[in-house]
């Protein structure tokens, strides 16, 4: 791709909502001419009265096709679902075999994989890319993940390694795999993000409800630990919450915010995909689960008042407590990665997606929202062991688990003591214990479904399948 043609724009962007009209301005910046294209009128004036001179903003699609350069490259970053088909099906009237298509979005990997078949039997170029890192992201450097069509991939890199993020003068996007790899590496991104955000707030929740702190002080111990091994984007966004008052106001904002989260379905889509291929990542899947739960606002009320807390925390060693509570949060945000680690790993047994651990470790570690000081241990593990198959099962892991280990038992006991729910923190913490576990109680679910319903079962140390009348 050239930077120099004046006449024809190199890049069309499809979707100019803040995401895209970002994504877009970040590649203006690097001197490339591009395009976007909006359904919407209002969104196409706001990208022209940006006043860029290589940005051009169109109404009609047809135009804004014809204002790019052969091969054509066009991004969508539109909402997931129907629209991206729909989008499609216009671009394909004015595009040519041999043009590229890229879904920017967070597309469900099995339309993507739908989309691959599809295109690519039309002659059309097209590829999967998960794009992390939010507005702020899409402006200044984004973590890229994409899949799929390779030679297509190629064609743009030297665009996308531009406008990325870079960690050490790399730059945060890599090619992740076959078919529909970028956007399953994205899922899962996303899923961990659900798990990580889950661990934050059940420390809120902690020094909120159980330790009674003031905002105050919370904020300031979200600021300690972001100084430390816990450093991360979503410690930091947290600690900036905390510090935020709307003018004129004497209150946090945070305190006027309804506690009922929404979700755009990724996180849930990582634990089904999950539960399909038999991997256990039970730290993501609570975190899907209690976003379910927050929404069920009425009837958490009705029952707040059945079932008064009885029992408050009352520490005097604070500050000791709260280095059990940042080993707690580093621990269990080990597992989150773990957990959605060993998802890909597994992931790439049953789909051959040609995956490599220690690139997407590697993308990682800048642009997107779970980027922290943590990932660069991790792509340390995987580039120590391309091969690693747990991450539990790294050796410089390990000595951090055990470092770690009596603040998130101390902290996981004291919860359940108190009434405080900390289901994620928990959880991880019980993944943990039953992972390290050679001999898992398992055999008696085994004995009971044989019993009744001769399931039969496996013996240690003796090949075959067995089954017992139980009662005879
Ligand atoms: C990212 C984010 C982003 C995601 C939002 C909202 O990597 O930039 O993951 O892609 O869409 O964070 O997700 P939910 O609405 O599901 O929380």
């Amino acid at each position: 791709m050239s930077q120099e043609n004046n006449s024809q724009n190199v890049f069309g962007m499809i979707g100019l909502g803040t995401m895209g009209s970002n994504l877009l301005q970040n590649i203006a910046d690097q001197g490339y001419h591009c395009a976007g294209y909006d359904i919407s009128t209002e969104q196409v004036s706001r990208l022209n009265s940006l006043g860029r001179d290589n940005i051009r903003g169109f109404s009609d699609m047809k135009a804004f096709v014809d204002s790019l350069v052969s091969p054509k490259t066009v991004m969508m970053l539109v909402p997931a679902g129907n629209i991206v088909d729909k989008v499609i099906e216009q671009l394909l009237q004015y595009l040519q075999p041999g043009d590229i298509i890229i879904d920017g979005g967070n597309s469900h990997f099995t339309d993507t994989e739908r989309r691959s078949v599809d295109l690519e039997k039309k002659g059309f170029h097209f590829f999967g890319m998960g794009v992390s890192g939010g507005e702020e992201g899409a402006r200044r450097g984004p973590s890229m993940m994409p899949g799929g069509d390779r030679e297509a991939y190629k064609t743009v890199q030297p665009v996308l390694e531009k406008i990325a993020a870079h960690v050490n003068g790399e730059p945060t996007v890599a090619y992740m795999g076959k078919r529909s790899a970028g956007h399953f590496v994205k899922m899962v991104h996303n899923g961990i993000e659900y798990a990580i955000m889950q661990l934050i707030s059940e420390t809120y929740a902690i020094m909120k409800n159980g330790l009674q702190m003031k905002d105050e002080a919370i904020h300031d111990v979200f600021r300690q630990w972001n100084e430390g091994r816990l450093q991360s984007y979503l410690l930091e966004i947290t600690r900036d919450i905390f510090a935020y008052k709307e003018k004129g106001s004497d209150h946090l904002l945070l305190n006027d915010i309804k506690d009922q989260a929404k979700a755009k379905g990724t996180g849930k889509w990582t634990s089904q995909v999950a539960m399909d291929l038999g991997v256990a990542i039970p730290v993501i899947d609570v975190a899907v689960a209690m976003r379910n739960l927050s929404s069920f606002k009425d009837l958490r009320v009705q029952a707040s008042k059945l079932y008064p807390n009885e029992r408050t925390m009352n520490y005097t060693e604070t500050n000791d407590y709260l280095y059990s509570l940042e080993q707690a949060l580093f621990f269990s945000t080990i597992s989150a990665y773990a957990q959605g680690m060993h998802l890909l790993y597994m992931s790439d047994k049953e789909y051959q997606y040609g995956l490599n651990l220690s690139l997407t470790a590697k993308i990682w570690r800048g642009g997107c929202i779970i980027r922290s000081a943590f990932l660069e241990v991790m792509y340390t593990a995987y580039r120590n062991n391309p091969d690693l198959e747990h991450l539990f099962l790294d050796i410089q892991i390990c000595d951090l688990l055990a470092d770690t280990l009596p603040g998130i038992r101390t902290v996981v006991s004291d919860a359940a003591i108190h009434g405080i729910a900390v289901p994620a923190l928990a959880t991880s913490l019980g993944y943990f214990d039953n992972f390290r576990n050679a001999m898992m109680p398992s055999n008696l679910i085994q004995a009971q479904r044989d019993f009744f319903g001769a399931h039969t079962y496996e013996l240690i140390g003796k090949d075959g399948v067995f089954h017992t009348d139980w009662e005879g």
